[in-house]
């Protein structure tokens, strides 16, 4: 084996030990917003439209209710704790498992999704089905409309 042959391996060896060791590392007991764990559902708020609460399921829910489903590549640290970072941040921010119906805001809602600040650009990059169609936006703004009224 060459001298370089001889690095490469050893270096792969402490990149791989370094990885599985940050797989047990429980940050969260450092950093609390980067726990990914779904706190238990409060509200669930009765969508008026069946497809139109699926594409919010899909595409808001992501980060702002207590029912996340983390896909599969954001299981392993440290991805996983920037992923839960996001999401609690967005819990923060609005939550629809926790907060009843009359405290959201729909014209917020519309106009963050007008105006594409909603789902966020850094996470669009990431996940191009969040790049909502003018038809889908169009359809989860009716569903607000509709479940929600036009209160602030
Ligand atoms: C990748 C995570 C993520 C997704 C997906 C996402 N959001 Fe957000 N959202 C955030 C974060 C983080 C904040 C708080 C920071 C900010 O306002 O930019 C936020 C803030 C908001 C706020 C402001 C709440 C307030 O009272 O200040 C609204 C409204 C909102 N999001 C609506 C939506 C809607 C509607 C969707 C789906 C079309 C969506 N978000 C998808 C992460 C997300």
């Amino acid at each position: 084996m060459s001298k370089l042959e001889q690095i490469i391996w050893l270096s792969s060896g402490i990149l791989l030990a370094i990885f599985i060791e940050l797989q047990f590392i429980p940050i969260w007991r450092f950093v609390p917003s980067m726990n990914p764990m779904n706190p238990p559902v409060k509200y669930e708020i009765e969508w008026t439209n069946a497809e139109g609460a699926q594409l919010m399921h899909d595409i808001c829910y992501v980060c702002h209710s207590n029912e996340t489903v983390y896909p599969i590549y954001t299981r392993f640290a440290p991805i996983s704790w920037i992923a839960a970072q996001h999401v609690n941040e967005g819990r923060d921010a609005l939550n629809f498992s926790e907060q009843p119906a009359p405290t959201i805001s729909a014209d917020l809602l519309v106009a963050y999704i007008q105006s594409d600040i909603m789902p966020p650009a850094l996470y669009r990059s990431v996940h191009p089905e969040a790049n909502l169609t003018p038809e889908q936006k169009a359809l989860l703004i009716a569903t607000i409309r509709e479940t929600l009224g036009s209160r602030y």
